[in-house]
C-alpha cells in the first residue's frame, strides 16, 4: 500500500530506558492504532541476543489500558512480531550496514527514527547510522536521551559533533517530563484560565518550590548515575524544565517555538547559583522493620569514596519583575520516603497549589475554611480540580509527529547548562561532601535549614484525601 513504512532503531534496547519506558511507549502507539500500517522496530545494543530473546525481555514491560483489555494478547503478539533485535558494538561501521541490511530485508526503508540514548556513544552512533544505516530516499529523526553532555563545555561540543551528521532540525533531545499530562497541563492551567494568571507573580506567591522524590535508590544504574549525580540527572532537566513552563512570560500562542522562547528567556534571567543556596546530600545504609537497605555506595558500580549526590536541594531566583525576590526552591532525591513529584506554593499561609505529577496526578488548591461550631477556628482544605484518574485514563497516548514542544531546543540547553556549570564545578572542585541521609528518610535536615533560611518551610503534597 501507499502507506508509508517506518523503521525505528532503538540503539542501547538492553537497557533500562528501553524496557522501562519506549518499548512500552512504542506498544501504546500500536495498541491505538497511532502507528503507520507498516513498521519494524530493531533494538540494538551490544549484548548477544536473539528476536526471541529481546521479545521475551520486553513483553513483561507492555501493558494495556485497563478499561480495554478485549484484544489485549493478541495486539501484544502482534507488535512482538515486529520487533527485531540487532546485537552490535556503537561504533562500528559494520556492524550498521549489517543494521542496515537486514532493515532493507524487512523493508523498511523509506523512514527511519533512531532513537537513542546511552550518553557517551551518541556521536559514535550517529556518524555509524547517518553514514550506513540511514534512509536515503526518507527521513532520518534522532531522538537522543539526556544526558546531554556533563556541562556547558561537553554539551556545546556535543551539539556540534552531532551537526557534523544531521541538521538541529533533525536532532529530538527529549525531557520525558514534558509529555507528562500535568506538565503539559500547566500552561494551560495558567493561560486558559482567568483566576491564575492575575496571581502569578511575585505580589501573590510567596515561594514556589519543585519537589522531586523517589522511593527507591539507584539500584542498577549506579555506573551510569556516579559520573552525573543528581543535579545532572533531575534538576538541570526535569524541575529546570518545569519550573520554566511555570515562571515564563504568557507566550505569543501555545505554539512550540513561541512557548520555547519564552522558556529561554526565563531560564537567560535566573541569578547565579550560590553554593551556599545549595544543599547536597548521599544516602546511607539503613535498616527498618528487620529489612536493610542499601547506601548509595554499597552498589558495587560506585566507588567507596563517591561523593556523587543522591539529593539536592536549591534555592533558585528570577531576576525579573515578575519574581523578583520570590525563592523557586527545587529538591531532587533518590532513596526517600515516598514517590512524589512537584508541588507549588502559593503562600502557605493562605493559600497553597499543589500540582502533583506523579504518582496520582492531581491539581488542588488548599483554601481556608471555618471549622463549624461556635467558635471562628479555622481550618485548611482541598479545592480539588479533580484531574481524576480516569480522564487520565481516556486520554490518548501522545502520537506527536515532531511535535518540538516536548523536546529541548539548543538556545534552551546551552542556558540551562549555564546555570548549573559553575555551581557543579564548584561542588567537584572543593570537594564537597554530601550530607548523609539514611534510605528511605526524608532526606538531610539541611534542606529544612535551607528552606527556612527563605522563610519557608517544604509543603506537603502527599496524597492523603
Ligand atoms: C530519569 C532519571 O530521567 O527519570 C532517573 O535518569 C529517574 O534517575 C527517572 O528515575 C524518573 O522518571 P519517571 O518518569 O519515572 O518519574
Amino acid at each position: 500500500s501507499d502507506e508509508p513504512t517506518i523503521s525505528i532503531t532503538i540503539v542501547g534496547a538492553s537497557g533500562d530506558l528501553a524496557k522501562k519506558k519506549i518499548f512500552p511507549a512504542l506498544f501504546a502507539l500500536f495498541y491505538e492504532n497511532c502507528l503507520p500500517e507498516h513498521f519494524t522496530i530493531f533494538g540494538y545494543s551490544r549484548s548477544k541476543m536473539t528476536d526471541e530473546e529481546l521479545r521475551n525481555s520486553i513483553s513483561g514491560t507492555l501493558t494495556c489500558r485497563v478499561d480495554s483489555r478485549d484484544n489485549c494478547g493478541d495486539k501484544m503478539e502482534e507488535f512482538l512480531r515486529r520487533c527485531f533485535y540487532h546485537p552490535g558494538q556503537y561504533g562500528s561501521d559494520e556492524n550498521f550496514s549489517e543494521l542496515d541490511e537486514k532493515l532493507r530485508e524487512k523493508e523498511a526503508v523509506p523512514q527511519a527514527i533512531l532513537s537513542l540514548h546511552p550518553p557517551n556513544i551518541f556521536v559514535d552512533v550517529v556518524r555509524c547510522a547517518s553514514l550506513f544505516a540511514s534512509s536515503p530516499t526518507g527521513w532520518t529523526r534522532v531522538i537522543v536521551e539526556k544526558p546531554f553532555g556533563r556541562d556547558s563545555k561537553s554539551s556545546g561540543e556535543l551539539t556540534r559533533s552531532l551537526k557534523q551528521y544531521l541538521s538541529e532540525d533533525q536532532i529530538f533531545r527529549i525531557d520525558h517530563y514534558l509529555g507528562k499530562e500535568l506538565v503539559e497541563n500547566l500552561s494551560v492551567l495558567r493561560f486558559s484560565n482567568l483566576v491564575f494568571e492575575p496571581l502569578w507573580s511575585r505580589q501573590y506567591i510567596r515561594n514556589v518550590q519543585l519537589i522531586f522524590s523517589e522511593d527507591f535508590g539507584t539500584e542498577g544504574r549506579g555506573g551510569y548515575f556516579d559520573s552525573y549525580g543528581i543535579i545532572r540527572d533531575i534538576m538541570q532537566n526535569h524541575l529546570l524544565q518545569i519550573l520554566a513552563l511555570f515562571a515564563m512570560e504568557p507566550p505569543v500562542s501555545l505554539d512550540a517555538e513561541d512557548i520555547r522562547n519564552e522558556k529561554v528567556k526565563v531560564l537567560r534571567s535566573m541569578k547565579n547559583l550560590q553554593l551556599d543556596d545549595v544543599v547536597v546530600g548521599q544516602y546511607k545504609g539503613h535498616s527498618k522493620g528487620g529489612r536493610a537497605y542499601p547506601a548509595y555506595i554499597d552498589d558495587p558500580t560506585v566507588p567507596k569514596n563517591s561523593l556523587t549526590p543522591t539529593f539536592a536541594a536549591a534555592a533558585l531566583f528570577i531576576d525579573n519583575a515578575r519574581w523578583d525576590g520570590v525563592p523557586f526552591l527545587m529538591k531532587a532525591g533518590k532513596a526517600l520516603h515516598s514517590r512524589r513529584s512537584f508541588g507549588t506554593d502559593l503562600d502557605k499561609a493562605t493559600n497553597e497549589l499543589v500540582i502533583r505529577v506523579q504518582p496520582d496526578e492531581a491539581i488542588y488548591l488548599k483554601v481556608n475554611n471555618k471549622i463549624p461550631g461556635l467558635t471562628m477556628r479555622l481550618d485548611s482544605s482541598r479545592l480539588n480540580l479533580l484531574y481524576s484518574a480516569k480522564r487520565l485514563r481516556e486520554a490518548p497516548p501522545r502520537r506527536d509527529r515532531g511535535e518540538r514542544r516536548l523536546f529541548i531546543r539548543s538556545d534552551e540547553l546551552d542556558a540551562a547548562w549555564a546555570l548549573f556549570t559553575p555551581l557543579l564545578k564548584e561542588l567537584e572542585e572543593k570537594k564537597i561532601a554530601p550530607e548523609l541521609y539514611p534510605y528511605g528518610s526524608r532526606g538531610p535536615v539541611g534542606a529544612h535549614y535551607l528552606a527556612a533560611k527563605y522563610g519557608v518551610r517544604w509543603g506537603d503534597i502527599s496524597s492523603e484525601n
